[in-house]
C-alpha cells in the first residue's frame, strides 16, 4: 500500500499540461470520486489496524499534494487568459480624465462683461505697451502728475519716458474716441501695470474693466443707474450702493463707489472695517478736456466713465484675501473654483 502511494506521488509530481482542458483531465484522473486518490481511500479499509495511522497520513499528504499541483497548473492558464487582448471589457466605465478649470479672474471678468453686454455695452481692447499720450496726456493728466513718475509707472526704456506699460485701460477709451463719433458705449477689460511692491494687498500687475458711454444728454443719473444695476447683478438684488466725491484728472465731477458689505450684509465686520461699506470702483463724468483731445465736441456730447479692478470684485465675491494667489497658479487654489463653472 505504501509503495502504491509513493508511486502515485512520483507520477503526479511529473505531470504537466499545455491547455486548461488537459488540467481538467488530470483533475478527473487523480482527484475526482473515481480518481486514483479516491481509489486508495477505498483500499484503506483492508489496511491492517497497526498501519492505519501511517497509511492514512500518507494518503492525506498525497491528496493535498495532488490538489496543490493541479490548482497550480490551473492558475498558470488563468493568468495567461486574463492578459489576452480579446478579453477587454468595452462596457467598463472609463477612468476619469482630469480637465483644467477656468481661472477665478476669468470667471469674474466673463460675468462682468456679460452684465455690461446685457446693458448694451460692447467690448473694446487695446495694447498693454502704450505711449504717454494714450495713458496720460489725452486723459488730462498734468505734466507733473505723480502717476508719470518712475515710482508708479513702468517705462519700457531708460532713454524715453514716452513708451510705458499702461497703468489703466482708460487708454483703450482714448483709442476708441479718437476714431469714432458718439454714441460710444464700450467696456475695456485688460491687464494693467503699476510699480508697486508685491504684497497680499498690492501687485505689480492686475486686471481692470473700465466703461465709457458718450452721447447727447448723458447725465450722472444714467451713470448711477448703470452702476446700481451692475452691483445688483454681480452681488445680489439686495445690494446697496453709495457714491463719495473723489478726484480723477479725466472726470469731473468724480466719485468712488462703495457697495454694502457682501460679507456682513452692511452690519459692520472686519472685512469692511466696521463701516458696512466696501469700495469697488472709480467713476465720473468725462472731463470736457478729454473729449476735446479726442476730437469729440463737448458742447454737443457728454459722457460718463467708470473703472474697477477685477481682483477686487473677485476678492469680494469669493472671499480671496491674498492677491498673490491669483498669479501663483497653485492648482489647489484654482480647483476651488470648479463648482463656479
Ligand atoms: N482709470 C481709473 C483707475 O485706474 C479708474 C476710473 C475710470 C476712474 C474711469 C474714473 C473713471 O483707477
Amino acid at each position: 500500500m505504501l509503495e502504491k502511494i509513493k508511486a502515485l506521488h512520483e507520477e503526479i509530481a511529473a505531470v504537466a499540461a499545455s491547455t486548461p482542458e488537459e488540467v481538467e483531465q488530470l483533475r478527473i484522473k487523480y482527484l475526482s470520486k473515481k480518481g486514483a486518490v479516491s481509489a486508495l481511500m477505498a483500499d484503506f479499509r483492508s489496511v491492517p489496524a497497526e498501519l492505519k495511522r501511517e497509511v492514512g497520513q500518507k494518503i492525506n499528504e498525497l491528496k493535498t499534494f495532488a490538489t496543490e499541483k493541479i490548482n497550480g497548473l490551473k492558475e498558470t492558464f488563468a493568468v495567461a487568459e486574463d492578459s489576452t487582448l480579446d478579453e477587454i471589457d468595452l462596457t467598463r466605465t472609463a477612468s476619469p480624465m482630469s480637465v483644467g478649470t477656468r481661472h477665478p479672474l476669468s470667471l469674474v471678468r466673463n460675468e462682468m462683461l456679460r452684465i455690461f453686454a446685457s446693458m448694451g455695452f460692447t467690448i473694446a481692447e487695446g495694447p498693454e505697451i502704450e505711449d504717454d499720450w494714450h495713458v496720460f496726456e489725452s486723459l488730462n493728466f498734468p505734466p507733473d502728475h505723480p502717476a508719470r513718475d518712475m515710482q508708479d509707472t513702468f517705462f519700457i526704456s531708460r532713454d524715453t519716458v514716452d513708451i510705458l506699460l499702461r497703468t489703466h485701460t482708460s487708454s483703450v477709451q482714448t483709442r476708441v474716441m479718437e476714431h469714432a463719433q458718439p454714441p460710444i458705449r464700450i467696456v475695456c477689460p485688460g491687464r494693467v501695470y503699476r510699480n508697486e511692491a508685491i504684497s497680499a494687498r498690492a501687485h505689480c500687475f492686475f486686471h481692470q474693466v473700465e466703461g465709457l458711454y458718450i452721447d447727447k444728454n448723458v447725465s450722472f443719473a444714467d451713470l448711477k443707474q448703470v452702476l446700481l444695476g451692475f452691483a445688483r447683478q454681480m452681488f445680489g438684488p439686495e445690494t446697496k450702493i453709495r457714491l463719495r466725491p473723489s478726484y480723477f484728472p479725466f472726470t469731473e465731477p468724480s466719485a468712488e463707489m462703495d457697495i454694502s458689505c457682501d460679507i456682513c450684509g452692511g452690519k459692520g465686520c472686519a472685512f469692511c472695517k466696521g463701516t458696512g461699506w466696501v469700495e469697488i470702483l472709480g467713476c465720473g463724468m468725462v472731463d470736457p478736456n478729454v473729449l476735446k483731445a479726442c476730437g469729440i465736441d463737448p458742447e454737443i456730447y457728454t459722457g460718463y466713465a467708470f473703472g474697477m479692478g477685477i481682483e477686487r470684485i473677485t476678492n469680494l465675491k469669493y472671499k480671496v484675501k491674498d492677491l498673490r494667489l491669483f498669479s501663483e497658479n497653485d492648482v489647489r487654489f484654482l480647483r476651488e473654483f470648479e463648482a463656479a463653472h
